[in-house]
């Protein structure tokens, strides 16, 4: 039996702005399985991020359900869902979203802070994961001596360093070159034929299809995506 990590049911979020109610997202159901590479292709204004949000428990659906590794996410404290996001899920930003003034290992460690493990061992536990992402020479670099990839390398190894069951990555290659984008999809195949579970946000076809299965969403609304239908 397939194991699924993650389920959408009739998942709709409206966004409310005094009288005028906006629909971002209209009945999503999605799910996704342990293992599975997938990506959520769409025009800028389509519900990407608002989706996003949802899936990593930074904001609720408005009505539906939204079912990760077996809890219901609506029937969480605002302290359970903070962490779900630290334990379960890893996030990698299109700007990188790097503390400026320390360095790479202190940027892979702060997710730590919560573990209950030693520092000897965030320490370490970063460090490896600096070395997994190809950043050996570049531990104690600051994100202003690093290229936009080597500061993406480190943020995904921040999203690694706690060993969550997801990892969400919104835009990752939106503020990088073709080239640099290309070799991150290169590293986000590897860890996923590691094991890694990732879903990728991004309005790049040619970015999207380097996942093992597509999502479309237009206008709120999400299906398989089919080659040639814009
Ligand atoms: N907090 C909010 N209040 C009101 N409307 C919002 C809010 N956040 C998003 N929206 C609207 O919801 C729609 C979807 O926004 P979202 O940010 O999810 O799009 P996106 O697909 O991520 O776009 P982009 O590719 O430009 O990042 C847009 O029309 C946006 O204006
Ligand atoms: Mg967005």
């Amino acid at each position: 039996m397939s194991e699924s990590l993650l389920t959408m049911t009739n998942v709709n979020k409206q966004y409310i702005m005094g009288d005028v109610v906006f629909q971002a997202l209209t009945d999503i159901n999605f799910s996704v399985e342990k293992g599975e590479f997938v990506s959520i292709l769409g025009p800028s204004g389509s519900g990407k991020s608002t989706l996003m949000n949802i899936l990593g428990c930074l904001d609720i659906a408005s009505s539906g359900d939204y079912e990760l590794t077996g809890s219901n996410i609506k029937a969480m404290t605002e302290n359970q869902l903070a962490d779900i996001r630290n334990k379960k899920i890893g996030f990698v930003f299109q700007n990188f979203q790097l503390l400026k003034k320390q360095t790479a290992l202190d940027n892979v460690m702060l997710p730590l802070i919560y573990s209950g493990v030693s520092l000897a061992k965030r320490r370490e536990r970063a460090r490896t994961m600096l070395i997994e992402v190809g950043l050996e020479d570049k531990i104690m670099s600051r994100p202003n001596q690093l290229s936009g990839g080597q500061q993406q390398r480190v943020s995904i190894a921040r999203a690694l360093v706690t060993n969550p069951d997801i990892i969400l990555a919104d835009e990752p290659t939106g503020a990088l070159d073709q080239k640099t984008g290309a070799q991150i999809m290169d590293l986000f195949q590897q860890l996923n034929k590691e094991g890694k579970t990732v879903i990728m946000i991004t309005h790049d076809k040619k970015i999207a299809l380097k996942a093992s299965r597509v999502m479309h969403i237009v206008d709120g609304r999400m299906q398989k995506y089919v080659e040639g239908v814009e």
